[in-house]
């Protein structure tokens, strides 16, 4: 090595050592005759004193370009009293310079490297190996590493074994549009970058590995938001022989090693479980944050003698009147938190929210004076307020219009009123419906994905009704992010079949696209089940990271641009030639 110790490693009883450290410049201090030097690298910094005898030498050192990478020579010595730094733990000692070397003068960076950075996001990506020095930003992946290593620990100790599946693949229908590279050898045909090893882990089972997991990159092609990236990674498994309960199991146990390993902490287990449907009852979403209460309550029956129109309407219509009691949150209403709540109501296409206070004696705000009294007492008896409480209700003919509207609200009040939740809330959501009706395309899709089983008794009624069928998916949700989800698999090729018939696809499509896979099943299929969970989520929310992009090392920007490197970017005449590809202008 061409140092004897890291940035971080020396302390009191170090003092007469003679050292040499590698590192970058991080700060330069003129102190009369003294220069002090910061000397940076992954572990830590230290402090490094010079005492320039000569002019040249002090010139030197001042001409010393932040970032530059020095390695330095000296002996460790013990800091004047009252120049200890305990914030920093090498804050005891200094090493005072002997030889200095500079062994890659630094141009002036496009930004200080500091843990508390100034820049603009795209100019940190532009040169991320310049972010990535930064503390926060190291300590992320870091702590990324970490918990891959725990993960394959875990798995290893339960007989799960890694195996990487192709990236050039065939594309599956995760829902997303495929990434997709052409073929050289075979002129007009397209490999997909895989969206998951969805079909890939279930050969794996019919293969007889009974148990798979692997960290992988994963591909698609959608809308980016702050939760989304072209390209991330899952940590995704699967095994043989097994139901729900099992897989529920090896995932909390996973959870609990990183916790106790990675964060050092208790994690209690089980999670939580909820069913879709009574979590779009209670909080008007499939995945609620549980770190806070506000939960929907069904005031349809008394709405019916409320006085108020629209609500008596709806509630006498067979439709659905809903309210959340906002404990507290009162104070924080002003004008600009009620035009975003009534913005995000009327996203849900709720026709309109109306918003209530408490006094302590009396439910307050415009609307109460079109409000009949005998309604208002039984809403108070309902929702228990308290003084400074805010009261929000939604009323209209769907149901999942309220449910989906106030799930929309309580979201965000859960925003307003705790800006800064701490801790972590697990929670299993189990009995999605197989599939939704998909407005745009004016069709049925899958809720998870098309070799999702259905609950064994709903099978008949997959040409029968299937709005009634219901899945035997789950997802796992994370302080109000879907973190994951997976389900028990078809096993039955007949079955698989039927499904992609509900799918409206012909047996035709269902042969050219799956007809290996529905092959497959033939021949000998396990029942078998697994998940998948966003591994860069997971890892974003744990460091309680903004941005997926916090957690990645070299991420996309929004645009699905690598700024760095400028990727995507034109290529050569000649390689699309070879590909007999045009691009049409
Ligand atoms: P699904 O499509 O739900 O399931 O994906 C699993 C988890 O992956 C994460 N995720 C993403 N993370 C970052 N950027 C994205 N663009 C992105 N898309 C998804 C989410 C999500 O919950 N094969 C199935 C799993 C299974 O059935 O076993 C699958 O991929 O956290």
């Amino acid at each position: 090595m061409l140092r004897t110790h890291t940035c971080g490693e020396l302390r009191a009883k170090h003092i007469g050592k003679s050292v040499v450290l590698g590192g970058w410049l991080h700060s330069a201090r003129v102190h009369g005759k003294l220069i002090f030097l910061d000397l940076r690298d992954r572990y830590g910094i230290t402090q490094c004193v010079a005492q320039p005898k000569t002019k040249a030498q002090l010139e030197f050192y001042k001409r010393l370009r932040k970032e530059s990478v020095l390695i330095i020579k000296g002996r460790v010595q013990e800091r004047l009293p009252g120049q200890k730094n305990p914030n920093m733990a090498t804050g005891d000692i200094e090493v005072k310079i002997s030889n200095i070397e500079v062994v890659s003068e630094a141009a002036p960076t496009p930004f200080k490297v500091e843990d508390e950075v100034m820049a603009t996001e795209d100019l940190r990506l532009k040169y991320r190996y310049l972010d990535i020095r930064r503390r926060p930003v190291q300590q992320a992946l870091i702590l990324r590493h970490r918990v891959t290593k725990v993960i394959r620990d875990y798995m290893d100790a339960l007989g799960f074994v890694e195996v990487e599946t192709p990236v050039l693949a065939k594309s599956t229908p995760e829902g997303a549009r495929d990434y997709l590279v052409p073929s050289r050898v075979h002129r007009g045909k397209f490999y997909a970058l895989p969206q998951s090893p969805q079909i890939y882990k279930q050969l794996l089972m019919i293969g007889g590995l009974d148990r798979y997991f692997q960290i992988v990159k994963c591909m698609r092609d959608e809308d980016l938001r702050a939760d989304r990236q072209p390209e991330f990674t899952q940590f995704d498994m699967e095994m043989s022989f097994v139901e729900e309960d099992d897989i529920f199991e090896v995932v909390e146990g996973m959870m609990k090693a990183i916790w106790k390993r990675v964060l050092g902490k208790p994690l209690k287990t089980p999670f939580k479980r909820l069913s879709y449907e009574e979590a779009m009852e209670r909080y008007g979403t499939d995945k609620p944050d549980l770190r806070f209460g506000f939960e929907l309550q069904d005031i349809t029956s008394i709405a019916k003698s409320s006085g108020f129109k629209i609500l008596e309407g709806v509630a006498k219509q067979g439709g659905c009147v809903k309210a959340i009691n906002a404990n507290g949150a009162l104070k924080l209403i002003n004008k600009g938190a009620t035009k975003k709540l009534e913005v995000v109501a009327k996203e849900f296409k709720a026709k309109g929210l109306l918003q209530l206070g408490y006094d302590g004696k009396a439910l307050t705000g415009a609307i109460v004076k079109h409000l009949n009294t005998g309604f208002l007492t039984q809403l108070k008896k309902r929702l228990k307020p308290k003084r400074g409480d805010a009261i929000f209700i939604i009323g209209d003919k769907e149901r999942d219009i309220v449910n989906r509207a106030l799930g929309g609200v309580r979201t965000l009040l859960g925003e307003l009123c705790f800006p800064n939740k701490r801790g972590f809330e697990f929670l299993w959501v189990t009995g999605f419906p197989l599939m939704e009706y998909n407005e745009e395309e004016q069709r049925w899709v899958s809720a998870h994905h098309p070799f999702t089983s259905p609950v064994e008794e709903d099978i008949p009624l997959l040409e029968k009704a299937i709005n009634k069928v219901r899945s035997r998916s789950y997802d796992l949700v994370l302080n109000g992010t879907e973190l994951g989800s997976g389900s028990i698999r078809i096993s039955r090729a007949e079955v698989q079949k039927r499904v992609f018939k509900a799918l409206g696809i012909s047996d035709k499509e269902a042969e050219q696209k799956f007809g290996f896979f529905i092959e497959a099943l033939r021949y000998g299929t396990p029942p078998h089940g697994g998940i998948a969970l966003g591994f860069d989520r997971f890892v974003a929310i744990i460091t309680n990271s903004q941005s997926l992009r916090d957690v990645i090392a070299f991420p996309k920007n929004k645009y699905a641009q690598s700024l760095m490197e400028g990727s995507p970017s034109e290529v050569s005449k000649k390689q699309l030639d070879e590909l007999g590809i045009s691009i049409r202008k």
